[in-house]
């Protein structure tokens, strides 16, 4: 359940019609409710208030500071990847030890940022990403602690570019050689292994490939402690699927997913981390957009919409369906209309969604696309020399930008002509 619904035949975000928005701060704009925000918070709490556990947001899906002081004044870690998610979630107000840190390709100097703000676990995915954490935190006079991430090898069934879980991926190391690895992370100095470590994938939308990678966790952390090593937290990665189309199946609940969790590893007495990031953040939000111009086609009509793949890239990158209502509500029986509904750049990518069934819409118009709160203003870029798309919150009957749209002057600002040109 969100809090974007139409009240007196207008879309609202909690109890501030769109429109108003539209009017104050022009479109394109994302438009997050802060309710639905922390709904979808508790219920990752609730479904995991058997054991010790912290839900630790991932900063990827959506990191604006003011979404992120929403989740972590509620009591969320963070999962960063990067050192600029690493200095949000500190200029957020959240304390390093709520911090974890994964990622791939860790530099030394976000590394070493990372342990001078204090953190709470470092996610280790390759052997010399190990060796040097190893390295700098010895030199350092500190010890860190440290969970390593295990690819599994199971099919999270979800897009290909957002699979994380199999052989093939560059992710974690393979589960198969793990108790090598954490012999040699416990010899190492400067580490501390707490725990074990896995993320298959993202919108997965059945929980199988979840039961199946956190039941060789489980096997794995048995393994781990009969040799030995103290494997007292288990971080078991985000990746819960939301539903992106009102008319379609529900993926599973926060609280299903949750018993999942307990029946695979509950007996192992870890407490547990999560990293949930679009199940909290894309039924939240809105992306929103007015049309510019109805196109007649030779066989379509084409809503021009103000909105780009430059503001919301992933229909262009993932096929993705992001459904599209208009902000005034159509009457009972109204007459639908199918639009391919695209975006001014200069690219047959730019197409949102083709035959979308809207009402009959004019110029001037505005729409939503809805489920843009996850990997939508993240994922935004200025190509085109489109101004980076802006971001309100509401809350109640209020609402405040939390990130402006840049002026033209200051985007050229940025770029600098050498002198010898
Ligand atoms: N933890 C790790 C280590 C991750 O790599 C990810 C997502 C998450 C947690 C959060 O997953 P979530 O709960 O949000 O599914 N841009 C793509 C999604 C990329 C996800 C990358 N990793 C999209 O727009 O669908």
């Amino acid at each position: 359940m969100d809090h974007f619904l139409y009240k007196n035949g207008a879309l609202h975000a909690e109890d501030v019609p769109l429109s108003c928005i539209a009017a104050q701060v022009g479109t394109p704009v994302y438009v997050y409710s802060a309710a639905t925000l922390t709904r979808h918070f508790g219920l990752f709490r609730q479904a995991l208030d058997w054991t010790d556990h912290l839900v630790c947001f991932a900063v990827k899906s959506n990191s604006n500071l003011a979404v992120l002081k929403l989740m972590g004044d509620l009591g969320a870690g963070m999962d960063v990847v990067s050192a600029g998610e690493y200095l949000r979630a500190k200029a957020a107000g959240v304390p390093g030890d709520r911090i974890v840190f994964s990622g791939v390709g860790k530099t030394l100097a976000e590394m070493r940022l990372a342990i001078e703000g204090g953190i709470r676990q470092f996610n280790i995915e390759s052997e010399p990403e190990m060796r040097a954490l190893s390295q700098l935190a010895a030199s350092m006079g500190a010890t860190v602690p440290v969970a390593i991430r295990v690819n599994p090898d199971v099919d999270a069934k979800t897009h290909e570019k957002i699979a994380t879980g199999k052989s093939e991926n560059k992710f974690g190391i393979p589960i198969s050689r793990a108790i090598e690895v954490y012999a040699e992370a416990a010899r190492l100095p400067g580490l501390e292994v707490v725990g074990v470590d896995v993320h298959i994938g993202s919108q997965l939308t059945d929980l199988a490939p979840f039961r199946a990678a956190y039941r060789k966790v489980a096997e794995l952390t048995g393994a781990l402690r009969a040799e030995g090593h103290q494997i007292t937290r288990l971080d078991l990665g985000g990746g819960l699927g939301i539903p992106y189309r009102r008319d379609n199946n529900a993926p599973p609940l926060p609280i299903e997913y949750g018993q999942v969790i307990r029946e695979a590893v509950g007996h192992l007495d870890c407490e547990i981390e999560i990293e949930p990031g679009r199940n909290i953040v894309g039924n939240a939000g809105v992306l929103l957009a007015e049309v510019i111009y109805v196109k007649q086609g030779e066989d379509r009509d084409f809503l021009i919409v103000d909105a780009a793949m430059n503001d919301l890239l992933r229909p262009a990158m993932y096929g993705a369906h992001h459904d599209i209502v208009p902000v005034i509500e159509p009457g009972l029986g109204a007459a639908v209309h199918p639009y391919d509904v695209v975006g001014p750049v200069c690219e047959s990518g730019d197409t949102f969604q083709k035959a979308a069934q809207l009402p009959q819409m004019e110029a001037g118009g505005l729409i939503a696309f809805r489920s843009a709160g996850a990997y939508g203003a993240v994922m935004a870029s200025e190509y085109n020399s489109r101004p980076l798309v802006p971001e309100v919150l509401v809350q109640g009957d209020h609402f405040a930008v939390i990130r402006a749209r840049p002026t033209f002057d200051e985007m050229l600002a940025r770029d600098s002509i050498p002198p010898w040109l």
